[in-house]
């Protein structure tokens, strides 16, 4: 069937629920390349420039990330990775250019059509959840947020997706291990049924015996709900495991965008992407994470 395009003067954004797509399609989509004109980006930066007050941080970004691709920024710290998925999550307010999500642009500030669709996953968990409200609370706040009923039902569907127990529902933060509180995090992030998550660092705040679970649960995830990811990473395991593609930045600016075939042949065309390559940190074990199925 031919996939809908929504009418003039109809909300093009947001669709109900995550569409699943077979691989054959998928495979075609990539054939046809993630910048093909006819096919509208879950994620497009068009000339991205954020600072913080005064200080201009990143220059003129563009970023294409294809609906159900996964797409990494990489790039030594400080060179301004986390501060755009902050400006896409709205939690950076003072950039210029676009950022659309499956064709709309979103305004500056707080936008909770963006966020329906777009939620990020902080890279410290315990940072990011509120220490004194149960997961229960955590849950259910983003559920009053975008007005979204069947509290009980989508709070342990969420719970179970991301392989915690029931019993975990009322426990508090302290009450967790580190890959714990990453689930719930990642729980919190996909409750509203998003299209697309933003991934700042998400397993390097956790011991190296929990990062493969979490990168295998984030696989999985993403297979099963054809959610499209943009992921800030230093580790490039992780990006060769979980990425189709990447963009290596330096000093606020992208250096190179690349096919993660070419990160796994260690073939980067610049070369700063390959001493980066060279320096890279080898902190997952290859043998705990999960094969393509
Ligand atoms: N809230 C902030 N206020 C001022 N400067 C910031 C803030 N957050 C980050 N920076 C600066 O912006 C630059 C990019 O930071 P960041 O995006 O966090 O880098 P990365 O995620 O690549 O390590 C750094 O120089 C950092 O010091
Ligand atoms: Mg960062």
């Amino acid at each position: 069937m031919p996939r809908r395009r929504a009418g003039r003067g109809e909300a093009s954004l947001y669709p109900r629920a995550a569409r699943r797509r077979s691989p054959a399609r998928r495979d075609a989509r990539r054939a046809a390349g993630a910048g093909a004109p006819f096919v509208t980006p879950a994620l497009r930066l068009k000339n991205l420039s954020v600072s913080y007050g005064a200080t201009p941080v990143t220059h003129g970004v563009d970023i294409k990330v294809a609906e159900g691709e996964s797409f990494a920024l990489v790039g030594e710290s400080g060179s301004g990775k986390s501060t755009i998925l902050k400006a896409v999550a709205g939690l950076a307010p003072h950039w210029t250019g676009a950022i659309e999500a499956f064709g709309t642009p979103r305004g500056h500030g707080i936008d909770p059509g963006f966020a329906r669709v777009c939620q990020m996953v902080f890279q410290d968990p315990y940072g990011s959840l509120h220490p004194r409200k149960t997961v229960d609370a955590a849950l259910g706040e983003v559920l009053a947020i975008h007005r979204l009923g069947d509290r009980d039902g989508r709070i342990a569907r969420t719970l179970e997706a991301v392989g915690l127990e029931p019993g975990f529902r009322f426990r508090f933060p302290h009450q967790l291990s580190g890959g714990q509180r990453q689930r719930v995090a990642i729980a919190r992030a996909l409750i509203p049924e998003p299209k697309l998550l933003l991934l700042d660092e998400p397993t390097s705040a956790l011991d190296v015996s929990v990062q493969a679970g979490v990168l295998n649960l984030l696989k999985r995830l993403r297979r099963e709900r054809g959610l499209t990811y943009l992921l800030v990473t230093h580790n490039l395991p992780v990006v060769s495991f979980l990425c189709d593609r990447l963009a290596v930045m330096r000093h606020g600016r992208i250096v190179e965008t690349a096919d993660v075939s070419l990160l796994r042949q260690g073939a980067l065309r610049e070369p700063y992407s390959r001493e980066l390559l060279r320096s890279g940190e080898r902190t997952v074990e290859r043998q705990e994470l999960e094969a393509d199925p």
